[in-house]
């Protein structure tokens, strides 16, 4: 029997998930969104790409809870982009409602699944998610850090002119204005970057990175990014249920890690059969230390604002 995977939101995000899913034979996807018509819409248009596109998965669309019963992993892209004249704290309370409500919705139906959340804010959300379904930590999971990253190893080998697949890199801290990444860990195939690119340079692809979200969104005009980020959801989906054991940044509960506590924020992971088996410690300099702190200060008081 194949593996289950349910996508929460048939949006650009949630229908890139699937179209992912169905072309690495991953599982079979079920797209479930409150839109009635959409889901189905977009998992009967995948599902007939399938004969060329080379895939067995079975997509199916739908606006019932019932059919994510069996899910192995849930991927949770549900949630509103902001819109002219809302503040920022309009969409936390608005996505909070919705998170919420998903939550409770998947811990009835699909009580033992593996859940990686992709709604915005993210590591908010991925507190408020875990609250509310009452799962343990090391299966509530926020992306964030695959997506951040993916797209400083794209500005790397872009500007080096080498493979995609063999530039690394990693960056901590929460999905937003207090990212932290961390130049000094990004390698091609081994190769320190600073070895490769001269240091202002490495400053501004950084800084490219931390607001590649936004460069998208002003480029679009209308919506937010969703090929990367669903690739980068699918990436941590596939490493759950291969159990790969595969060490990358994403949005893990801290608890007492890095001096953080009670807080979801982006923190180096092991992601395997057992969702999120470790959190990576790593020796952070004072500088980064005290970024990653900013970072953490400015999320307990988001979750503050919700009420945590
Ligand atoms: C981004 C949004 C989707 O970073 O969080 O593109």
């Amino acid at each position: 029997m194949n593996s289950k995977i349910g996508v929460i939101g048939a949006g650009n995000v949630g229908a890139s998930c699937a179209q992912y899913i169905a072309e690495a034979n991953l599982a079979d996807v079920v797209l479930l969104d409150i839109v009635e018509g959409v889901p189905q819409g977009k998992a009967l248009d995948l599902t007939q790409a399938g004969p060329i596109r080379g895939y067995n998965s079975m997509i199916t669309g739908t606006n019932s809870y019932d059919d994510l019963k069996g899910a192995d992993i849930v991927i949770v892209t549900a949630g509103l982009a902001r819109k002219p004249g809302m503040s920022r704290e309009d969409l936390l309370n608005k996505n909070a409602e919705i998170v919420g409500s998903v939550a409770e919705n998947i811990a009835k139906v699909a009580p033992d699944c593996f859940v990686i959340v992709v709604s915005n804010p993210l590591d908010i959300m991925t507190y408020h998610f875990r609250v509310k379904s009452g799962f343990p930590s090391h299966r509530v999971v926020g992306q964030a850090g695959v997506l951040d990253s993916i797209r400083f190893r794209a500005f790397v080998a872009m500007e080096l002119n080498v493979a995609m697949s063999d530039v690394q890199a990693l960056v901590m801290g929460g999905h937003g204005d207090t990212m932290v990444p961390l130049p000094r860990y990004s390698t091609v195939s081994g190769i320190p970057i600073s070895e490769l690119i001269p240091a202002d340079e490495i400053a501004a692809m950084t800084q490219r990175a931390k607001v590649g979200g936004g460069e998208i969104v002003k480029l679009l005009g209308t919506g937010s990014a969703y090929y990367a980020p669903a690739a980068a959801s699918v990436e941590m989906a596939r490493a759950i249920l291969t159990d790969q054991k595969k060490l990358l940044p994403a949005s893990a509960l801290c608890e007492g890690q890095y001096g953080i506590n009670d807080l979801y924020i982006g923190v180096p992971i092991i992601l395997g059969a057992g969702g999120v088996e470790k959190i990576v410690e790593l020796k952070l300099t004072d500088e980064e230390s005290s970024m990653l702190k900013n970072s953490a200060d400015a999320y307990k008081e988001t979750l503050a604002a919700l009420g945590y």
